[in-house]
């Protein structure tokens, strides 16, 4: 370790056009602070950062000591400017710009002789800033008890949040000011998922997309999340007596750890990160040299920057893949959502309670009947693909041990490679290759992590012996082994060596109930997509709200896209099932998803059936990309309305999108983003008069026309509703 001068020192820096300013320095009594400002206008207000460790029973003497909170000074603080031009495997642009300014500040805690590092990186539309601990004598293996990063809010902010939860992310978003959480959080919670472990009640995930009063938007997250656990924030507020208090309820609720912090509460309308915890209550286990992941705060006076913003990735490494020509945007259509509705199962026979896959014969149990991965029903979705140019075809259900999928305790769920009797695996995948169609792999893991860890690598080198690309893999339940959570840093470590050993074998993935996404997908761009929300299952399971999808594009797809699985035409479920739930969205909004909702993996997810009724408007789903070159949000404020106008991968034709809330919305949309002196042949699928997303959510229009250049658009959305332009150059 460097012996440094014991110098205070304050460090201010700047974003390259100075809207954005971050001040940094040591309290009298060596907390580090910082604080941040945009156009002046304060946005974070002085914050501590620090961490609690935990005492290591196995630290060798002089080692335990379990503060990094204060007695730090500033030894060295170092600035640099960093600015580069980069183009992503697949995105919303063909090149993003990564430009900066950092301050690095190496403390010294003079009574231990630790040294970390602060390192903030100060963006035009927002901060990210990370701890480090290089290698040293007095800190080599440590515990982490917990982060103490502060987040102090200038005011009583609305924020669209969602409970603080170390296994769920499938919730309602809540838009409340912050002084309501408290009051909100019981009814926020939906106990009925298959894993809820709330912790506190003023805990909320990040991101957290949160609006002072006079306009400012700032948003809380992290970036490049990796052997680290996932944040949580829990908000200080007039009420908050110590950290942690226990809520209770769902199946694994935490039991707060015994100790609340030594540490002085800060002022009310300050979160404090709050980790996910791991079996033994513990946030992480570290090993010098090593880093957190970086904490964001992305800022901006227009909702539409928000959106365009792209600090998240810029802060994560650089690709690692080196040959990524087998990494596709991909449209797909499945042999799921009959299953979800409750019309088919994905289990092939209902006559055992339960199974153990090597105790039985699966060509001699009787079939239920329902079962829907098939052969004769996956040939008519693969030919449904092939007509209408989608990529590829989910199937799931094909693999034995389905009949007790669901039960959260055991162990040994699937091997990932055994077939249903009524799946013929070798076939399917011949006769979807000769139609240009690929099938999609499913590997749902029933949150048996060491189970599918044990079997990954010959579930993958099936992949590669039938010619998969891609798997949809999922953590339904409770974390096994037992007492670990969906978010813990032994998950998340999980959920990265998914990502890696498919990168080895070609493989793209796609992850349902896995961690929230935190920019990693610039680094493994095979990670094409994660649920990690609330999709467009829960319109099965009693529908969500008509303005959840304008608030997910500025929380959970900040840090990468999500499967929303789009695309319900027939949104009365009772029209074709015994399932009463109906989807709350017009069949135009169905369609602007495709725009508002970025993911360079699409799903077309409602029956060909239903498809085949709808002919025409199916028409832009069959048309529409899902990789860019260029996206520009036109329209946007959280929870009310998104438009985006986005220009296809490699060709001069545009799509845009408009998606509103249940109160309808106007768009005014000035086409001066395209090619001058060109024409386009403008299709436009739009809420006919009367739509409305629960009366009349079936009526829409489609117009075509031609259009230049500074043309305008007036269109019209309904309540619940939306609208879809494809503009084809000619
Ligand atoms: C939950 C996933 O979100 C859903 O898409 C999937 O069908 C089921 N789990 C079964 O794996
Ligand atoms: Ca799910």
């Amino acid at each position: 370790m460097l012996a440094l001068p014991m110098i205070a020192l304050a460090g201010n820096i700047k974003s390259p056009n100075g809207n954005i300013e971050v001040k940094f320095s040591v309290d009298n009594t060596g907390r580090p602070v910082y604080e941040m400002t945009y156009k002046g206008r304060e946005v974070i207000k002085p914050s501590h950062l620090g961490l609690e460790l935990a005492k290591d029973k196995h630290a060798s003497k002089g080692m335990d000591e379990t503060n990094l909170i204060d007695g730090f000074s500033i030894a060295k603080e170092e600035t640099s400017t960093f600015d580069e031009t980069w183009r992503p495997v697949w995105g919303e642009t063909a090149t993003i710009r990564n430009h900066y300014n950092e301050l690095a500040a190496t403390l010294l805690q003079a009574d231990t002789k630790r040294e970390i590092l602060i390192r903030f990186r100060v963006y035009d539309d927002g901060v990210g800033f990370r701890y480090e601990f290089p290698q040293q004598q007095a800190l080599n293996y440590f515990l982490i008890q917990e982060e103490r990063t502060e987040f102090a809010m200038a005011g009583d902010h609305k924020a669209w949040w969602l409970p603080g939860d170390y296994d769920t992310q499938e919730q309602e978003t809540q838009e409340t000011r912050l002084s309501e959480i408290r009051e909100c959080m019981k009814k926020a919670v939906n106990w009925n998922n298959s894993s809820v472990a709330i912790f506190s009640e003023t805990g909320v995930q990040t991101s957290l997309q949160m609006k002072s009063q006079d306009g400012l938007y700032i948003n809380i997250h992290e970036a490049a999340c990796q052997d680290y656990a996932t944040m949580h924030l829990e908000l200080v507020d007039d009420q908050t007596k110590a950290f942690t208090t226990k809520l209770g309820g769902g199946s694994n609720a935490y039991t707060p750890s015994p100790k609340p912090s030594a540490y002085p509460l800060p002022q009310p309308f300050t979160f404090v990160s709050h980790l996910t915890p791991d079996a033994t209550g513990l946030k992480g286990a570290m090993q010098t040299p090593c880093e957190t992941p970086w904490r964001t705060v992305m800022v901006s006076d227009d909702a539409r920057d928000m959106l365009a913003n792209n600090l998240i990735l810029n802060l994560n490494e650089p690709c690692k893949i080196e040959d990524t020509s087998w990494i596709h945007p991909t449209k797909y259509c499945g042999v799921w959502w009959e299953m979800i509705v409750g019309k088919s199962s994905w289990n092939y026979t209902d006559d055992f309670p339960s199974i153990k896959l090597d105790k039985i014969d699966w060509n001699s149990v009787k079939p239920n009947g329902r079962h829907a991965a098939n052969n004769e029903k996956v040939k008519r979705y693969i030919d449904f693909a092939a007509k209408n140019g989608l990529d590829e075809v989910l199937v799931e259900g094909w693999n034995v041990g389905w009949e007790d999928w669901a039960n959260m305790w055991k162990r040994d769920v699937f091997d990932f490679v055994t077939p249903y009797p009524d799946f013929d695996i070798k076939m399917l995948n011949e006769y979807a290759h000769s139609k240009g169609v690929k099938i999609l792999m499913h590997h749902e893991t029933s949150s048996s992590s060491q189970n599918y860890e044990r079997h990954i690598k010959e579930a993958f080198e099936l992949m590669n012996k039938y010619g998969y690309d891609a798997v949809k893999t999922g953590y339904v339940g409770d974390i096994i082994p037992r007492g670990d959570h969906h978010y813990s840093q032994s998950m998340n470590n999980h959920y990265l060596y998914v990502v890696k050993e498919a990168a080895k074998h070609h493989i793209m993935i796609n992850a349902h109930e896995a961690t929230r996404p935190t920019g990693l997908c610039r680094t493994w761009p095979n990670l094409v997509g994660n649920e990690s929300a609330r999709g467009t299952e829960y319109e099965a399971f009693g529908g969500s709200n008509p303005d959840h999808t304008c608030i997910l594009p500025f929380t959970r797809l900040q840090g990468g896209p999500m499967d929303y699985t789009p695309g319900i035409f027939v949104t009365k479920l009772s029209e074709w099932s015994d399932n009463p739930s109906w989807a709350r969205i017009t069949l135009a909004g169905s369609l602007a998803l495709y725009l508002t909702m970025y993911s360079p993996l699409q799903m077309a997810a409602d029956l060909p059936e239903n498809y085949e009724k709808f002919d025409d408007a199916f028409q832009f789903i069959r048309d529409v990309a899902c990789d860019w070159d260029d996206s520009k949000y036109l329209e946007a404020e959280p929870g009310d309305y998104i438009t985006v106008a986005r220009k296809a991968k490699g060709t001069d034709n545009w799509f845009i999108g408009g998606k509103c809330d249940e109160n309808g919305h106007t768009s005014v949309i000035k086409l001066d983003f395209l090619d001058k002196g060109r024409k386009y042949e403008c299709t436009i699928y739009a809420d006919a008069k009367g739509a409305h997303y629960e009366t009349n959510p079936q009526a829409y229009t489609i117009s075509k026309r031609v259009v230049k250049a500074g043309d305008i658009l007036k269109l019209k959305e309904a309540p619940g509703g939306g609208f879809a332009v494809s503009l084809i150059a000619k």
